[in-house]
């Protein structure tokens, strides 16, 4: 119904890609994907290899700096990571404002966005030093701010950090220690949340990382630009997924357990319901995370010897649909978040808190594409067209005559 040759006069040639489906925003060497073959590859490196081989704070500094770093280089960035994991004392006092049962998402994008109010000597985008220091303050905060949201909605006291732990300890250890009694840190929780947040490091051009290049691109500081970044995830299309799923699968089994029903629900576009964790912009074969987190489950399950009826039923969701016309013609498979919820429930973490440590473990992704956009020699503010279809000029008339 548009007439294409009207709107050309009006708006002249510009391209219209609904959702940028297939329009390249920047040029990027931070990651590799090849969605028809399941590829992905963090600068290079497949991420199979570093899912297997690798500490977290490893891979953010491979994404982050480029390269991965040599024992020295580690330790020095562990250290200095380290220093910096306290929150401001006053920021406590954002805690007792928010809710009890506010989403943690919502905090977490709050707090973080008010990271530029205490820390205003490392906002300046342009002074390389100042991105550094903001760089580490957000890497060694994140966590702390995430564990605090959790304990807030547990009327829990707050844990501080303890800086002779590793990165996924001490978030476990502010998770769910509580005071006077002794705290164990199990090491198969360990093993298991450092896998999650490696294959969760980054994503190219995805929805929450173009939004925080979107905004950096106004000259906008790191903490304004990773707190856009982590509303634009909290989306169930996106990494609200994750939260999304095991509310399905919850439902799967409260209504009797018949994934086909689910199935055909979701072939109905009438229903407005989707499969949850299933198909990718991107993905038309597989997706390598799915792989990879499946095969971690599995384990997981069997080490700490529990059956998660959700496993069960997810796995069986997965083989109704993986056959059926509908999905087969459309190419949608399971994504990174549809066996993810699994793991996160087997190490005792809250539904809520599963989009909050998909965004711990995308922040050194976005944070290496915010510097990229930076350092890029066409670095240009974001600034998409549109094909304007109102009309173009209306007579004014005033309010008594309207
Ligand atoms: N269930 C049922 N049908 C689906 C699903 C699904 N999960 N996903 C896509 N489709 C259908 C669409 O209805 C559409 O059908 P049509 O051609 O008959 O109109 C077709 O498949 C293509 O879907 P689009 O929405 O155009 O695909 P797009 O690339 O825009 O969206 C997305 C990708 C958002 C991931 C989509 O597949 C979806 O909504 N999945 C469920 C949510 C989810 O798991 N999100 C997490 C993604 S991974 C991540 O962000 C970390």
């Amino acid at each position: 119904g548009v007439d294409v040759s009207k709107l050309l006069a009006t708006t002249g040639h510009i391209t219209l890609d609904d959702g940028y489906a297939n329009t390249g925003s920047c040029t990027s060497s931070v990651t590799f994907l090849d969605g028809d073959n399941g590829i992905l590859r963090y600068r290079g490196y497949p991420i199979e290899e570093l899912a297997a081989g690798c500490d977290f704070i490893e891979v953010a500094h491979l994404l982050i700096y480029g390269e991965l770093p040599n024992a020295k280089q580690l330790e020095d960035f562990k250290n200095s990571i380290r220093r910096h994991t306290m929150i401001h004392e006053e920021m406590r006092a954002f805690y007792n404002g928010f809710p009890r049962d506010a989403h943690p998402m919502a905090i977490l994008s709050s707090v973080v966005s008010a990271l530029s109010t205490f820390y205003q000597d490392s906002l300046d985008p342009i002074d390389p030093r100042q991105v550094e220091v903001s760089i580490h303050r957000l890497l060694a905060k994140l966590p702390t701010i995430a564990a605090y949201s959790y304990k807030k909605s547990a009327g829990q006291p707050f844990i501080y950090p303890q800086n002779d732990l590793s990165y996924c300890e001490n978030f476990l250890q502010m998770m769910f220690a509580v005071p006077c009694e002794p705290y164990e840190i199990d090491a198969d929780a360990v093993a298991a949340l450092n896998l999650l947040l490696i294959v969760h490091a980054d994503h190219e051009q995805n929805c929450s990382t173009s939004t925080v290049r979107m905004v950096g691109s106004s000259n906008a500081n790191l903490f304004a630009s990773i707190s856009a970044g982590i509303s634009a995830l909290w989306g169930p299309l996106h990494g609200g997924a994750n939260e999304a799923v095991v509310l399905m699968l919850e439902r799967i089994i409260q209504e009797g357990g018949d994934v086909s029903k689910f199935v055909n629900m979701a072939k109905d576009k009438k229903s407005n319901f989707r499969l949850m964790g299933f198909g990718h912009r991107v993905y038309k074969n597989f997706d390598p995370r799915c792989k990879i987190i499946k095969q971690a489950c599995d384990k997981l399950l069997a080490k700490l010897s529990v059956s998660d009826p959700l496993f069960d039923v997810a796995q069986q969701l997965e083989q109704v649909a993986l056959s059926d016309e509908y999905f087969i013609e459309r190419k949608l498979y399971p994504n990174v978040d549809f066996y993810s919820g699994v793991i996160y429930r087997a190490l005792g973490i809250p539904v809520q808190m599963f989009t909050v440590l998909f965004a711990m473990g995308r922040l050194p992704g976005w944070i290496a594409h915010w510097v990229e956009m930076h350092r890029s020699p066409t670095k240009r503010i974001y600034r998409p067209r549109q094909i304007y279809t109102g009309p173009t000029q209306r007579k004014f008339q005033p309010i008594e005559k309207r």
